[in-house]
């Protein structure tokens, strides 16, 4: 059986991938974190939390709430900066037989430019996932992601930055997402990964006041399944690079929807804070289906709900 996917077919370097489940940004740490529990090299690939030029604190508590099959976040990319990220997280992954993709995330243009430049050539960092599409920082984030032009500058200012392949992530808080997916190819992505959380909030009835510190967060989990599958079916008839589907994938079932709606890879994210193995039961529940199906290679699935 074939599991192996390409996820930058158009980079000199490429990104190949032995299986394509990855994990998603935020939700597994540096990788590290969970070693202990399966043979995390398993895995097509690991994304690690979003990273900025500047370590930051993140934002008010709380930062978290349970909704109805899913949760709302505000975390705020907190995280230990770039050049920590360098020193004291890429060594280990050098070593790694999985590779890793660095999410990376800046307040203006500039700092995704000087992000991709600090990464280039970084031995342990084999891809960059720039993210335009955090819902949960005032400056730069989804400002970004939210229209075609600014999108593509900022796609073009990492391109210019690197030779690493490029996945640009993308906001569902738009109404011109399949817009945006062709500016961001046309100024130079290998892979887009489709979708990061969706605007949402709770209001505390007791104290009568949002219940996130941040006042708004970013609904994640079962519940936004269905829309992420939407975007990925849209986004797959318009885009010629491969599609990486990120958004409520809990089980095997759901990572082979997205791949017969036309992903390449898939990103398992909230299922992990349920159930730590879920990226590897995902793998292991695909190899099941392909193997019940005597499917011989996986790429056959990729994109067959269109057929
Ligand atoms: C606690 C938390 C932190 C996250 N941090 C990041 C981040 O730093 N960068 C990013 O691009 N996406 C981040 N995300 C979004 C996820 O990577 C993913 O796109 C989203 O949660 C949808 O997938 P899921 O429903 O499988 O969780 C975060 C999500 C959660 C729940």
């Amino acid at each position: 059986m074939n599991l192996s996917v390409q996820l930058a077919p158009q980079n000199k370097k490429g990104l190949p991938l032995t299986n394509p489940v990855m994990t998603a940004s935020g939700t597994f740490g540096y990788g590290m974190e969970y070693e202990h529990l399966f043979n995390i090299q398993k895995l097509g690939a690991i994304v690690c939390k979003g990273t900025t030029l500047e370590p930051r604190d993140g934002n008010p508590q709380p930062r978290l709430a349970e909704t109805a099959y899913g949760m709302l976040n505000s975390i705020g990319l907190q995280n230990i900066g770039v050049d920590a990220l360098i020193k004291d997280k890429t060594p280990a992954w050098a070593g790694w037989q999985v590779p890793v993709i660095v999410n990376i995330a800046g307040r203006t243009i500039d700092d995704y430019g000087v992000l991709a430049t600090k990464l280039d050539k970084v031995a342990g960092v084999a891809g960059l996932e720039v993210n335009i599409s955090c819902p949960n920082v005032k400056a730069g984030g989804a400002e970004f992601g939210a229209n075609p032009e600014s999108a593509a500058k900022v796609t073009a200012a990492v391109r210019k930055a690197t030779s690493l392949p490029v996945i640009v992530k993308l906001t569902p808080n738009t109404g011109e997402i399949v817009q945006i997916a062709q500016a961001v190819v046309a100024a130079g992505a290998d892979a887009l990964c489709l979708i990061n959380t969706v605007k949402g909030m709770s209001i505390d009835v007791k104290t009568h006041k949002p219940l996130l510190g941040n006042g708004y967060g970013g609904l994640s989990g079962p519940a936004i399944k269905p829309v992420a599958l939407f975007i990925v079916y849209e986004v797959f008839k318009v885009v010629n690079i491969p599609i990486i589907g990120c958004g409520g994938i809990t089980n095997a079932t759901d990572a082979i929807e997205f791949l017969m709606a036309g992903a390449s890879g898939i990103q398992v994210g909230t299922a992990s804070f349920v159930n730590p193995r879920a990226p590897m039961d995902v793998l292991e529940g695909i190899e099941k289906y392909l193997r019940e199906n005597k499917i011989e290679d996986i790429r056959e699935l990729i994109g067959i709900a269109h057929r």
